[in-house]
């Protein structure tokens, strides 16, 4: 282990099993850019604190411009002694520059702050792409539910037919849900894009480096203000996770909903080829695979999240190795998250609509409602109005017919204050039309959403 970046005080290598163990360069190497990024912003607050000179920074720059040159073309060769990105990236920098300068890097500075600012550098890129996935499946969604604004269907409650609703009222019913996510999404950002570096091993910076300054370089939208917090905290990885989980919590309920309304009972929907999968034996099958996979990848996804937590609980304060455990959940999260959100703006862009079967599926049940509210408007309290629209429903049922089909004279039997007027209300686009509140289903009210949500976009 002498030959480790740390093995001054040692004397005997590491056990090999515990070099594989321990070792993060496998999955932490895609921080390459933000680790080199790191180490010129830190060289440069260094030279010009006085404690290397403009020389020396011109060294270091080079050196790691061909490391990332190395990284990008796929020519760095890892040795068997590079632990992690961060002592993989200062040995090359030692063989390019020479050790006598490349020494002088890493002064005053901690792979504890370096970790931290590569994993909060390399999420804050990631989230934004995720913002601008999420904010492409919210504009498909829009755009749906505008050019099927005429399509009517059955709205559901317990999965029992409830009342008519559109189409585009359901498409929006989620797309609302995922603006919120999107909102969440923008206030998480802003906390995991703050600068650690500067902060050391766990006590802070005793060179003055301007800690302001490296951020400014970096892109950080301010510093963590606790030396010891900075180093310790994975508020970052957690709260992205949290709204992951959220995300696809909300993924896996709009999927389902497809998953039913695609079956050939429901045939609401039909997948495009492009998001579906046939079956090995049972020629006739088409599967809803991606919509399986966005609902199955949510457990996966909260898998991590609680993973996570249960790493981070009870670790006494500041870095322990444990910590190194939250890059990998976090790098496959962010992965699954974001190629969710782009399969399932796909498989809404490209799924067919079948109005007929939507309009087949609506029941004249479905507007007793409608009957109690006729009453209402006739004066009938609606708690009377109600149960009179109930009895309706039982003639209905009890007699086997539609309830649409029950004569003037029989609906009279029930309530003498039905008139002929009665028939108005067993029109599904009028029921839909008088839900005209703000929020409601009506033509109006369903546009007025869309114009909603695109002020979040
Ligand atoms: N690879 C480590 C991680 O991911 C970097 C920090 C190592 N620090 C230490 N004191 N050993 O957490």
């Amino acid at each position: 282990a002498e030959n480790m970046l740390w093995g001054g005080r040692f004397t005997q290598g590491l056990d090999p099993l515990m070099v594989q163990y321990n070792t993060s360069l496998p999955y932490d190497r895609v921080f390459w850019k933000q680790d080199i990024a790191g180490s010129i912003a830190f060289a440069r607050a260094n030279t010009n604190s006085g404690l290397l000179t403009p020389h020396e920074f011109a060294e270091i720059e080079r050196g790691f411009k061909q490391i990332a040159q190395e990284w990008q073309s796929n020519t760095f060769v890892a040795k068997e002694n590079d632990e992690d990105i961060h002592t993989a990236n200062e040995r090359r920098l030692g063989e390019i520059i020479g050790k006598e300068i490349g020494g002088k890097l890493h002064t005053g500075r901690s792979r504890n702050e370096q970790i931290a600012t590569d994993m909060r550098l390399w999420l804050r890129d990631e989230l934004r792409l995720i913002e601008k996935h999420l904010c492409d499946l919210i504009k498909v969604s829009i755009a749906r539910a505008e050019n099927d604004i005429a399509y009517l269907m059955p709205g559901y409650t317990h999965l029992q037919k409830a009342q008519p609703v559109r189409w585009s009222h359901w498409i929006l019913s989620h797309a609302t849900a995922f603006a919120s996510e999107l909102e969440r999404l923008r206030e998480v950002i802003r906390r995991v894009n703050k600068s650690p570096l500067g902060t050391g091993a766990l006590a802070g910076n005793c060179f003055n480096i301007d800690r302001e300054a490296m951020a400014k370089e970096l892109g950080f939208d301010g510093l963590l203000y606790n030396s010891m917090n900075a180093v310790a905290d994975r508020d970052f990885a957690m709260e992205t996770m949290q709204w992951g989980s959220s995300f696809m919590l909300k993924i896996s309920r709009w999927a389902e909903d497809l998953i039913i309304y695609s079956c050939l009972e429901f045939g609401f929907v039909r997948l495009s080829d492009a998001y579906s999968t046939g079956s090995s034996l049972m020629p006739q099958k088409k599967n809803a695979d991606s919509l399986e996979l966005l609902r199955g990848k949510a457990g996966r996804a909260f898998g991590q999240m609680a993973g996570l937590m249960c790493t981070i609980k009870g670790l006494p304060t500041t870095y322990n190795k444990d910590l190194q455990e939250s890059v990998e959940p976090m790098l496959d999260h962010v992965k699954t998250v974001s190629d969710s959100i782009q399969i399932a703006t796909g498989v809404l862009s490209t799924l067919t609509v079948n109005p007929e079967k939507m309009v087949a599926a609506l029941a004249p049940e479905m507007l007793a409602t409608e009957i109690a509210d006729y009453l209402v408007r006739k004066g009938v309290p609606f708690r009377e109005g109600h149960h009179i629209s109930g009895r309706v429903v039982a003639l209905a049922e009890n007699t086997n017919v539609p309830m649409d089909t029950l004569t003037l004279q029989q609906l009279q039997e029930i309530d003498a204050r039905f008139g002929a007027d009665v028939q108005t209300c067993l029109d599904y686009e009028r029921a839909v039309e008088l839900k005209d509140a703000i929020g409601g289903t009506s033509k109006r009210a369903v546009l007025e959403q869309t114009a909603v949500l695109k002020k979040l976009l």
